[in-house]
């Protein structure tokens, strides 16, 4: 077998075999093929595409390319949540602990976020002490004993992803759908998880900017989970405007609070309600959606959810004392306050705008390394659909640093006003 030959076959739009897909990633991962010519082949299946086998295959040997994590000392279902990413998602740090003080059990890896808002990680480490890397050991008797743990990804999980991301996002290949399966699915599989709920997030904020290409990442995923025995559903989630009204570190960990005790913004609480209801039916601890919606507000309505949030925090180090005096804990040195020179219903169609300003106030990364200011974020004092009148605040902007006024300006001229509300949606279609 020969690269330039699976390279060849690739490019005429052909199925590789079993074998010639673990001969290209594992001579990969050992350094044995070199990047360029992964490079073509990464291109030769973006132009030529792959079957639901050949990417489940490429989730299989990427999974076992590092660790794999096994539950089974546990003997319970354990489930994990994943979203494609998107401004103001919060969804993981309330939907998690809301799922753990229901009876699931949560082994979550999660990543940091680069370009516009911080990742999960950046959020849970804005709470002082909250250790994102504990050690294998601990992370199983976290899970066994709180029925929840959410951990930075290890750098042996998954090691075949790594290299091929990073080769990835500097040739133009990112945007390929079995390649965002294949490297997503890989990561929830060796995870060890059985029932998996992933939140492809769709519009101008995201990855996908369509429903159609939206929905075939979701129906190629839940086929490769399929394949691998594992339950996943999918939902297809709103990301043209930001999600609930907090955009920032500090911030989307009070309104993730917030929702905990049922009082958060009405899209997020949507979404919650949601992933909730299929990851219960999923586990089976729910028959239908009723059912799952009579659950979720016995655990928000009555601190259940989050009493297990702290819990959770707590057992990974955070400081909980932080939550007594939320005005203290979040006291950013600077803030302006966006007010408005025009009057209608708001319309908000551009969420890649407002997190490309969070980012520039601090509360992203413009590169790899940089520091996060987990004070520098947005909050949305008006949504989507709410009246408007001129002078009223639409929206604050934080930061630890003097704010430049261009941001005011660049998200002033994102938004419009129009004389009617607008239909919105939130959970766009759910797949099983
Ligand atoms: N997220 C991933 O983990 N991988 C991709 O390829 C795209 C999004």
């Amino acid at each position: 077998m020969s690269i330039v030959e699976i390279i060849n076959k690739k490019s005429k739009g052909k199925e590789l075999t079993k074998e010639e897909i673990s001969f290209f990633v594992e001579g990969y991962v050992k350094g044995e093929i070199p990047d360029y010519q992964i490079s073509a082949l990464l291109m030769a299946i973006k132009l030529q595409n792959m079957t639901i086998e050949e990417t489940s295959y490429l989730t299989e040997v990427m999974m076992h390319s590092g660790k794999v994590i096994s539950w089974d000392f546990l003997n319970r279902l354990v489930v994990d949540k994943h979203s494609t990413g998107g401004i103001g998602d919060k969804v993981s740090i309330t939907l998690c602990p809301l799922l753990a003080s229901l009876g699931l059990t949560i082994a979550k890896m999660s990543g940091r976020g680069l370009g516009h808002t911080g990742g999960t990680l950046d959020k849970l480490e804005s709470i002082n002490g909250y250790n994102c890397f504990l050690s294998d050991k601990a992370f199983k008797e976290n899970v066994e004993k709180h029925n929840i743990a959410i951990i930075g990804q290890t750098d042996n999980l998954v090691p075949a992803d790594k290299k091929l991301y990073a080769l990835r996002d500097v040739t133009g290949t990112v945007d390929s759908i079995p390649l965002i399966a294949s490297s997503i699915m890989s990561k929830k599989l060796a995870t060890g998880s059985h029932c998996i709920l992933l939140d492809v997030k769709c519009g101008n904020g995201a990855f996908m900017q369509n429903i159609e290409d939206a929905k075939k990442l979701g129906s190629l995923m839940i086929s490769i989970g399929k394949q691998l025995n594992r339950k996943v559903a999918v939902e297809i989630t709103n990301m043209n405007e930001p999600l609930g009204k907090a955009i920032g570190n500090k911030l989307e960990v009070i309104e993730a609070i917030e929702a905990l005790k049922n009082k958060g913004p009405k899209d997020f609480m949507d979404i919650i309600y949601s992933s909730a209801s299929s990851l219960l039916q999923l586990a089976k601890k729910a028959k239908n959606d009723t059912e799952a919606k009579k659950l979720v507000d016995e655990a928000l309505n009555s601190n259940k959810a989050y009493d297990k949030f702290l819990e959770w925090i707590k057992s990974q180090g955070g400081d909980i004392t932080l939550f007594d005096n939320l005005n203290k804990w979040f006291n950013p040195k600077y803030k302006i306050e966006v007010k408005s020179n025009k009057e209608g219903y708001l319309q908000i169609n551009n969420a890649i705008e407002f997190g490309i300003c969070a980012m520039h106030l601090g509360a992203g990364r413009e590169k790899k390394g940089d520091s996060i200011d987990f004070d520098a974020g947005i909050y949305l004092n008006k949504k989507s659909n709410d009246y408007v009148n001129k002078g009223d605040v639409i929206f604050t902007l934080y930061s630890s640093n003097p704010i430049n006024k261009e941001i005011e300006e660049r998200l002033l001229k994102s938004i419009s006003f129009e004389k009617e509300k607008q239909n919105k949606q939130i959970v766009f279609a759910k797949l099983i």
